[in-house]
């Protein structure tokens, strides 16, 4: 079986990077990661991808001077390494209307809630404070308008009555863990 080539964006911890990571080492799993953009310089993320061997980039979203250059220099390096597909795991920056036209149907993104529901960057808090019974994460294609593109994957949790949003975005983040890479999967084999 031929991997498909899969770059990673970053902000962060990267613990859904790591998830993808551990998926790509079963020899039939249809993907490999070729490399690792952060925006971020500290990023843990970068760490973990250094400790898998794979190619990790800082561009720092601070030193361009509009999005549409900051776009325009992650493309270069995800051409360079010849991915076909881009996963947004805990990549905290709006894009362009370029860079998503330019992975349209190709891109990915996970979401801590059951989108529709609590778009935007503070999904787990606002899931709490609307008092929902129940929330969880949901893997979609990325479009222009923010967590709004087909949804390819959902896991869903109750919300407990002494959550708080550390340990309710604990739970969230189990099951993201489990979603993305059947998410990548399916995107995959339907292309
Ligand atoms: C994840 O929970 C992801 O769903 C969320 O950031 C976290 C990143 O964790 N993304 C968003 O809120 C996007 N709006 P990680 O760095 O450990 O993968």
């Amino acid at each position: 079986m031929k991997k498909r080539r899969v770059g990673v964006l970053i902000s962060g911890n990267g613990s859904n990077l790591q998830a993808l990571i551990d998926a790509c080492a079963a020899a039939d799993y249809p993907a490999q990661i070729v490399l690792v953009i952060s925006n971020k310089p500290d990023a843990y993320g970068l760490v973990r991808a250094k400790n898998a061997g794979i190619p990790a980039h800082i561009v720092n979203h601070k030193d361009y001077a509009s999005r549409e250059e900051f776009d325009i220099a992650m493309n270069v390096l995800l051409n360079k390494y010849e991915a076909e597909f881009v996963c947004l795991a805990g990549f905290m920056r709006i894009l362009s209307a370029g860079f998503v036209d330019a992975w349209q149907g190709r891109m990915l993104n996970i979401h801590p809630s059951l989108l529709p529901d609590f778009k935007g960057g503070h999904a787990v808090r606002d899931a709490l404070a609307a008092g929902a019974k129940e929330t969880g994460c949901s893997v979609h294609l990325v479009t222009e308008e923010m967590d709004a593109g087909e949804v390819i994957a959902q896991a869903k949790i109750s919300i407990l009555t002494d959550d708080s949003e550390e340990k309710l975005h604990q739970r969230i983040h189990e099951q993201e863990h489990l979603l993305y890479p059947q998410a990548l999967k399916i995107l995959i084999n339907n292309n």
